[in-house]
């Protein structure tokens, strides 16, 4: 239960964006504590408005002033401006939460899942910072962390099916309007993907590294260490698909214990941001579609892998801009006010 005797002046850093919108939204719908809602973008969008408990407010132009009494900023505009103005937010007393990759990495950044580390956003002290993981990495951790309680994870081989939404509001349009020139006969742009996204799939998200993995392989493999357990090694595959909303992953775990899947569809029935829909028939589980605005990691199709000892493969969908991204933020700084980690600002009456 949030304790909401306290207000708090928030700003949300990238608030035009995909992540951004939907921050303004998770704030209104769980009653966040907010005493005034400030909102900022670049030039590009500053001047539009967005609604926020009834009211219109106009997002302003981000500047190095635009911090000035916040208690919390939450970042979502990319690693630039997390990198050039987290530290301007923070000296002007703000606590950030950061959606970038920018300082998931860093030593002294906590890296929070709530269901998974919560106790780590006591961390935030060192800088002031708090980053988000990557949007499957989330959903990731929430559905490993109770099968790691109980039974020890050696080994994950993941696969992800990420919707367009994962790279902002320009990869949804290119997405709709790709379909709309296949339907019509015209001719297909391609701006934000580096092939045709609509009727196809993407092997490839973010930057090749040296070793071929991409970026946002690699992020699945060190986030997942930094917030669950170092010992954990896991291998990934991530790719694009025509999806709008929701990133699906078909998980493949090694334990080092036995775990049946009655066992652990047990367990995720009753963890923390789970819900298990798992039958055995046409239907019986749950597609990235259905997962569109919903809080909750959806886990099905849990079975044993024969192949290996102690193996489980399930199936997880969850809404990316969501549990990837501003409601993770949100619960992030639900988590501060709960612990008494911050105080809103003394104000002149
Ligand atoms: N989408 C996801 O599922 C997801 C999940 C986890 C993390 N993230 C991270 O969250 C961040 C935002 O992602 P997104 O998907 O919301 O992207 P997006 O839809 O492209 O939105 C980007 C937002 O940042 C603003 N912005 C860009 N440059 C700016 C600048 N120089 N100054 C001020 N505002 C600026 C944009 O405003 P203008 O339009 O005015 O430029 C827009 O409001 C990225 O770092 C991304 O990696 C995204």
């Amino acid at each position: 239960m949030l304790n909401k005797k306290d207000q708090y002046v928030v700003a949300v850093v990238g608030a035009t964006g995909a992540v951004g919108q939907e921050m303004v939204e998770v704030l209104e719908e769980r009653k966040f504590p907010v005493k005034e809602l400030r909102l900022f973008a670049s030039e590009r969008t500053a001047g539009e408005t967005l609604t926020f408990q009834d009211r219109s407010l106009t997002v302003q132009l981000l500047t190095k002033d635009a911090f000035a009494g916040v208690d919390i900023a939450l970042f979502s505009a990319g690693e630039e401006v997390s990198r050039e103005y987290a530290p301007i937010a923070v000296s002007a007393g703000a606590v950030v939460i950061d959606n970038s990759a920018e300082w998931r990495m860093n030593p002294d950044v906590p890296l929070v899942v709530p269901e998974v580390n919560a106790e780590a956003v006591a961390g935030f002290r060192k800088k002031g910072i708090i980053a988000n993981p990557n949007c499957s990495t989330a959903q990731l951790v929430v559905v490993l962390k109770p099968l790691h309680d109980k039974a020890k994870i050696k080994r994950v081989v993941v696969a992800t099916y990420q919707s367009v939404s994962g790279a902002g509001k320009d990869a949804m349009d290119e997405l709709f309007a790709q379909t709309k020139a296949i339907y019509t006969a015209s001719d297909i742009e391609t701006k934000t993907f580096p092939k045709r996204i609509a009727f196809n799939l993407i092997p490839h998200i973010d930057v090749f590294m040296e070793d071929g993995y991409t970026k946002e392989e690699w992020k699945m493999m060190v986030e997942t260490k930094k917030i669950l357990d170092p010992k954990i090694r896991l291998t990934a595959t991530c790719v694009r698909v025509p999806v709008f909303i929701g990133h699906s992953e078909a998980i493949n775990i090694e334990f080092e214990e036995p775990l049946s899947a009655e066992e652990a569809r047990e367990i995720l029935r009753t963890a923390p941001g789970c819900l298990v829909i798992d039958k055995r028939e046409p239907g019986g589980y749950v597609t990235p579609y259905e997962c569109v605005g919903e809080d909750a990691t959806y886990i099905s199709r849990i079975r044993e892998d024969p192949t290996v000892e102690n193996g489980l493969v399930l199936w997880c969908v969850s809404d990316n801009l969501r549990k990837g991204a501003a409601l993770n933020a949100v619960q992030i700084a639900e988590c501060l006010i709960n612990r008494k980690l911050i105080q809103a600002k003394k104000r002149a009456a």
